[in-house]
Formats: structure tokens, C-alpha cells, sequence
């Protein structure tokens, strides 16, 4: 199944398993744009940044699958009144033209959008946009980084935690795979160039709360959620759980392939 699937999808960043991601991707982030949307309401003078840290090319369009940048936009016209500024950043030359043209034949002039596109490294990008920010402005920010990284998640990680700091309402989000990161862990060849395991990723980041969303299917596709936002029922009831609980502790040692765990209360 998955040999006739990849043979679809001529990306070599899209799996099987990659039509689900997106579905829950848009379904959490439908929720945390619902939320965005009541604090613009409450409090009008917020404003709201969106950041793609790993765009890829937009559109797979052999099996029709929006990315995540298009997945965004979609849900603020489709249901925000607010208009966050947006930045969408990708490295790889020839994915970000496929991203841009996307944008270019489907978007442009459609809606009155604050976006920027980045052909940047990701860390690269978080150094420069956060030391730039104005600290006055950055401080009032609300809205969510999305990190969706191939491996690990070195730059991606290095990446968020720049952001916690400059952003403290800003929050922030990593799509894991659990299968990539056992199968990092294990070699020596990403342990040689300075992979830390996923227990010390999350040390670098400046966030109350960390919520994890049980994990799904065989190669375990899981989100974490960085926030300093401690009320947070609705996530719950859309699979997440805190890593200082019991089952959230589970969900994490699990994925961090840490056999003795390193969540404590
Ligand atoms: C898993 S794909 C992203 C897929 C996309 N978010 C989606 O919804 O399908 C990861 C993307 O990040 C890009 N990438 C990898 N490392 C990067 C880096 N350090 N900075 C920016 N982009 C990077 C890759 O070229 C690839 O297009």
C-alpha cells in the first residue's frame, strides 16, 4: 500500500500518512483560530502573527492535498475576522517555487492578505525576523508558530525557542512523528552532528505548558503544543493532554523514546 501510494506522490516529503496529518492539522488549528478569534473580539487592539516554519511545496498535486500554508489561509477566510500577519518560510529552492506559484494562481488578489514568503533556512529566519521585532509590539502579539520538520527537528527546535522568547503569547506548535524520532535516537550519524533528544528540545523552550496530542497510526503522527495559555479544555477534548499528567507523561516518554521517562511531576 505504501509503495503504490508513494508512487502518487512524487514528494519525497509526503507519506501515506500525510492526507491524515493535514486533517488533524486543520482541525487543531480551526480550534486554536476559533480561540484567536474570540481574544480579537475581547480585546481589539491584539494583533496576530502566523508563522510556517517548514512550508514544503504547497499543493501535492498528484494526490490533491493542500499543505499547511493553504490549509491556514483557508480556515482565517473561511472563518476569522481577524488578519494576522503571515510569514511562510521554506529553504529548498524549487518547493518554494511550486509555493509561491500556488499562491500566485490561486490566491492573490483574492483576499487582502499580510503575507510574506521566505526562501530561508528556518533558524536563519527566527534569528533575524525576532531580533528585528519591535520588543513593545512582539510582547502583544497572539497567534501560533508551526514547525513540521522531515527529521528530528534540530533547526525546528532552535527555531521555536527564539520565538518563545520574543513572543510570549505566541504559541507554538511541532508536528512529531515517532517512528523519525526512535529512528534518529538510534543513529550514531544524527548523534555526531549534535541531535539532542526530544526531552531536551523542550527544555529550550520558555513555555508554561507543554500539551500533547496522542499519538496516531503506525508511525505515530503527534503534535506538541507550546503555550503560556493555561486554560485549555478545548484541546483536551480534541485528544491533547498535558506531559505533567499521567497519560500525558505516557504519550511523551513514548514518542521521546526515553525508557525511563523524562516528564516528572
Ligand atoms: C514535512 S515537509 C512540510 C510539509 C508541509 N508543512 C505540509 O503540510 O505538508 C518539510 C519541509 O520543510 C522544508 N525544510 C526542511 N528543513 C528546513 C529548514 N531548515 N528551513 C526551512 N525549510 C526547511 C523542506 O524542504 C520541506 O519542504
Amino acid at each position: 500500500m505504501e509503495s503504490s501510494f508513494q508512487n502518487r506522490c512524487n514528494h519525497p516529503e509526503c507519506s501515506i500518512n500525510t492526507p491524515m496529518k493535514h486533517y488533524d492539522f486543520k482541525k487543531i488549528v480551526l480550534l486554536h483560530s476559533k480561540i484567536c478569534e474570540r481574544m480579537y473580539h475581547k480585546y481589539n487592539y491584539r494583533k496576530f502573527l502566523y508563522v510556517d516554519l517548514n512550508s514544503g511545496p504547497g499543493y501535492y498535486s498528484d494526490i490533491k492535498e493542500k499543505c499547511s500554508p493553504y490549509i491556514y489561509l483557508d480556515i482565517i477566510h473561511g472563518y476569522c475576522s481577524f488578519k494576522p500577519e503571515i510569514h511562510f518560510i521554506e529553504n529548498n529552492a524549487d518547493i518554494y517555487t511550486d509555493l509561491t506559484d500556488f499562491y500566485r494562481n490561486n490566491y492573490q488578489g483574492t483576499f487582502n492578505d499580510n503575507i510574506r514568503f521566505h526562501k530561508s533556512g528556518n533558524l536563519d529566519f527566527a534569528h533575524e525576523f525576532c531580533y528585528n521585532y519591535s520588543q513593545h509590539n512582539a510582547k502583544w502579539m497572539f497567534g501560533l508558530v508551526f514547525a513540521d520538520p522531515m527529521g528530528a527537528g534540530k533547526d525546528e527546535f532552535n527555531a521555536l525557542s527564539i520565538f518563545a522568547e520574543t513572543f510570549p503569547h505566541v504559541d507554538l506548535m511541532i508536528h512529531l512523528q515517532g517512528a523519525n524520532i526512535k529512528r534518529c535516537n538510534m543513529s550514531p550519524k544524527t548523534n555526531a552532528t549534535g541531535h539532542l533528544s526530544l526531552c531536551e528540545y523542550i527544555d529550550l523552550i520558555d513555555k508554561k505548558k507543554f500539551l500533547i496530542r496522542t499519538p496516531h497510526y503506525k508511525q505515530q503522527h503527534s503534535f506538541l503544543l507550546c503555550t503560556n495559555w493555561c486554560d485549555y479544555p478545548e484541546y483536551q477534548k480534541i485528544g491533547f493532554y498535558d506531559i505533567k499528567s499521567k497519560k500525558g507523561q505516557e504519550i511523551f516518554n513514548d514518542i521521546a523514546f526515553k525508557k525511563g521517562g523524562c516528564i516528572d511531576n
